[in-house]
């Protein structure tokens, strides 16, 4: 597992960005050959999308050639709300780039049948060849998408029951959404790569649990120490629960994984 650690909230989602244009150039994709992109909505994420946008607009970047699957959806809210993982997913990111509409993938949360969703879900991703790459946020507690506290760790996408996310509708608990579909920890565990976002002292507690503690269902995130190619994107803040000595480690190797986000020659050129 790489940790990487930036300054603040703009870098690490500046670096982030880079990432994911740099993995999306090096495949190279094409008419034949999609590039496939796991996607998170939340807070965290749209720093990233930002500059994803702006490399975009500069030509470094295409998502012509770019399926996405989005991590998760609400039940039952009416998909045009300001809330909803879809409009927050157009409005901030896909309607500023040149992706498909038929090629970004969000979980239908008004499905008739939502079982059949989750699985035509998985389908679909196991029909475009897996994930390359899956990007996630986590919450305070440690749980990516709606994995929440004892989800399996090799739960596939699925209904779940909502403890608690009254931070959305302004409060308002009659609007506020009881379930949603997500996908499993086994559905993102299948991705070739994972890099997950976390930022804010508020988070810290959740990447200490991740980087310094065993696997446990009860931090979701922590599991990703099982993921061959994992790397997680932070800040300054988040690392607040970490040891001097773990931050100093990975701290000693940025000059090292910078070299990831240098711009490829078809970039810089
Ligand atoms: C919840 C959502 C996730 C999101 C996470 C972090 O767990 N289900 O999709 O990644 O919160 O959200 P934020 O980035 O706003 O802190």
């Amino acid at each position: 597992m790489k940790l990487i650690i930036l300054n603040d909230y703009d870098q690490a989602s500046e670096w982030a960005a880079k990432y994911i244009r740099n993995s999306i150039l090096k495949f190279s994709p094409g008419p034949e050959r999609y590039f496939t992109l796991g996607l998170p909505t939340g807070r965290t994420p749209m720093g990233c999308y930002k500059k994803l946008i702006e490399y975009f607009q500069n030509g470094k970047v295409s998502f012509q050639y770019v399926k996405t699957f989005n991590m998760d959806e609400y039940v039952g809210f009416p998909r045009d709300h300001p809330e909803s993982y879809h409009s927050v997913m157009w409005s901030s990111f896909f309607k500023h780039v040149d992706i498909k509409e038929e090629n970004a993938h969000i979980l239908d949360g008004n499905a008739t049948d939502l079982q059949a969703e989750c699985e035509a879900f998985e389908e679909k991703i196991k029909a475009a060849g897996g994930i390359e790459l899956f990007v996630g946020g986590v919450g305070p507690d440690g749980q990516i998408g709606f994995n929440e506290q004892g989800s399996s760790l090799v739960s596939r996408t699925r209904v779940k029951t909502l403890a608690n996310n009254a931070r959305f509708c302004d409060g308002n608990l009659s609007m506020v959404p009881t379930m949603a579909l997500t996908v499993g920890m086994g559905t993102i565990m299948d991705a070739k790569e994972v890099m997950i976002l976390i930022t804010g002292a508020h988070k810290s507690f959740a990447l200490y649990k991740a980087m310094e503690e065993g696997i446990n269902h009860m931090w979701t995130v922590s599991v990703f120490q099982q993921h061959p190619q994992a790397v997680l994107v932070c800040d300054e803040d988040a690392t607040l629960e970490l040891r001097v000595k773990t931050v100093k480690y990975f701290k000693g190797m940025m000059h090292l994984h910078n070299k990831l986000v240098d711009p490829l020659p078809s970039v810089s050129k």
